[in-house]
């Protein structure tokens, strides 16, 4: 799988996704041989750059944030294909010049007319970049089925929307342009190694799908916790918050490939459909206010460090009532998932960086042991560990080694790390070799961002009436009223 000839135009390359994610994939991916040797990369930015000046910024990120060594006969060969283009978004002249240069890399470099634009840029600046696109002819030719002819791509990046409408907004300005085989949506957890396992687990295994159920499933955890603030992100942060900002995406693509059926195939018709079905199965609790907890960092520490509050971050609006922590309840209408709640839950400055999917089980129907021999016992659980620490964990009940029948829970690990030699390509890397070698399996299709925001929509909409999200200390589980949430139905959060 080594992509053909072509070219990435990058937008957006003075941003930190830029350069801490994109720049080291694509190098990577050269530095692996998976990128033809005439690769081109582009960047496009407001700054006053010439190409050299952007080989260099290439160059520092390369070296700082890279996954594979530098080898200085990888760089020279992606060295040679990297060009700059100044301008700004608006300005047409720019657009004629990056016309200009993505013809010359076509006869320079060989890519054959093959050109994949990432737009890592807001949201409220994809419409115009498109527009240039499609006026500056370099939208053009749409996707073609005949292999010999020329592709042009484009990548867009989350945010997709702020809510349903302004996703379908979106959606019709991209569409305008490109046509949807063409359209690249980039949810990164899809390009996750563990992410991908959990389709391996389900359904190169035996074991798991017949207990995969209502019948012996009581509940799923899906956690997304992060441990950093908001950095210097409050610019696209404040006013988003963790429920839209992760859950949307990642978390409900999680819950998908949790929940959803086995598909006919890997195809990305064949999954999407399978996504589709579950996502339209969706059913949030009519109280909302009972089953879902927000809240905002308050200062504390971490690490055994002092941390600001979400407030005292540059950037934030004084009196914001974003939300930095979110959890919600869905409930999945059919016959596998019935009477299952999955609750989600992100937030950022909490305990420690963890994100798991956990199934957790009914208990066993009668214990045929005296209630003292098992106290110390809770519910069986398979815990995907999407990160860190890679892997899959299985808890059950062993006895404890002495004279007395005692009984309480052991866990059972695969580790990534401990099980293979290889390491695995960072999601960036997956990623953009998808998009270059036109395989869309691994990208969101509009529906399913669609209903994403049917089900959140409902929730942000609550919460703005609700006013400040509920404070709690940097550093520990988030707020009281998500234990308060799941305490009424009976449960509590996993303490990963
Ligand atoms: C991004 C969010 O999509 O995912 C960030 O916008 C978040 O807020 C990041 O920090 C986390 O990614 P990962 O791969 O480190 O889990």
């Amino acid at each position: 799988h080594i992509a053909g000839p072509c070219s990435l135009v990058i937008f957006g390359v003075t941003g930190d996704l830029a350069r801490k994610k994109l720049m080291p994939a694509v190098y990577d991916l050269s530095n692996r041989g998976l990128l033809p040797p005439g690769f081109a990369l582009t960047g496009f930015a407001r700054r006053d750059w010439d190409d050299q000046d952007f080989t260099q910024v290439v160059h520092d990120a390369v070296k700082q944030y890279a996954r594979t060594p530098f080898r200085e006969e990888a760089w020279q060969q992606l060295a040679e294909g990297i060009r700059f283009v100044q301008g700004s978004f608006d300005d047409e002249a720019a657009f004629e010049e990056l016309a200009r240069t993505v013809h010359e890399l076509d006869e320079q470099r060989g890519t054959r007319g093959n050109h994949a634009f990432y737009l890592s840029v807001p949201p409220s600046a994809f419409p115009t970049v498109c527009r240039q696109l499609a006026r500056s002819g370099l939208s053009k030719p749409q996707h073609a089925t005949d292999e010999t002819q020329p592709w042009r791509r484009v990548v867009i990046e989350k945010p997709f929307g702020h809510d349903l409408a302004s996703a379908r907004e979106l959606n019709d300005v991209v569409s305008e342009v490109f046509d949807q085989p063409s359209v690249f949506r980039i949810d990164h957890y899809l390009g996750k190694e563990t992410v991908l396992n959990l389709l391996a687990l389900r359904f190169a295994n035996q074991m798991y799908e017949p207990i995969w159920n209502n019948h012996y499933v009581d509940h799923v955890q899906i956690t997304m916790a992060e441990d950093i603030g908001i950095g210097g992100r409050a610019g696209y942060y404040d006013g988003i918050g963790a429920a839209r900002d992760v859950i949307q995406n990642h978390l409900l693509q999680l819950l998908a490939l949790t929940a959803m059926e086995e598909p006919a195939s890997f195809a990305a018709d064949d999954l999407v459909a399978e996504k589709i079905k579950v996502l339209s199965a969706c059913r949030l609790p009519e109280d909302l206010a009972a089953h879902t907890a927000r809240g905002q960092y308050a200062a504390g520490s971490q690490a055994g460090e002092q941390v600001k509050g979400y407030l005292d971050e540059d950037g934030t609006a004084p009196d914001s009532t974003t939300e930095t922590y979110a959890a919600i309840r869905v409930d999945i209408d059919n016959r596998r998932w019935a009477g299952v709640p999955f609750y989600l839950r992100a937030g950022k400055r909490l305990g420690r960086r963890v994100t798991e999917i956990a199934v957790v089980f009914k208990s066993a129907p009668h214990l045929p042991f005296d209630s003292s021999e098992t106290s110390d016992l809770g519910n069986n659980a398979i815990v995907i560990r999407v990160q860190p620490d890679e892997g899959v964990t299985i808890r059950f009940g062993a006895k404890v080694p002495g004279t007395a029948m005692e009984v309480r829970d052991v866990t059972m690990d695969f580790g990534y790390g401990h099980a293979f030699t290889q390491s695995s390509p960072e999601a960036y890397e997956r990623l953009i070799l998808s998009v270059l070698l036109g395989e869309p399996p691994l990208f969101p299709r509009h529906e399913e961002v669609e209903l994403s925001w049917r089900i959140l929509d409902p929730i942000t909409a609550h919460w703005a009436a609700e006013g400040q999200p509920e404070p709690y200390r940097a550093g520990t589980w988030g707020p009281g009223s998500a234990d308060e949430m799941l305490a009424r139905d009976g449960r509590v959060w996993r303490r990963p």
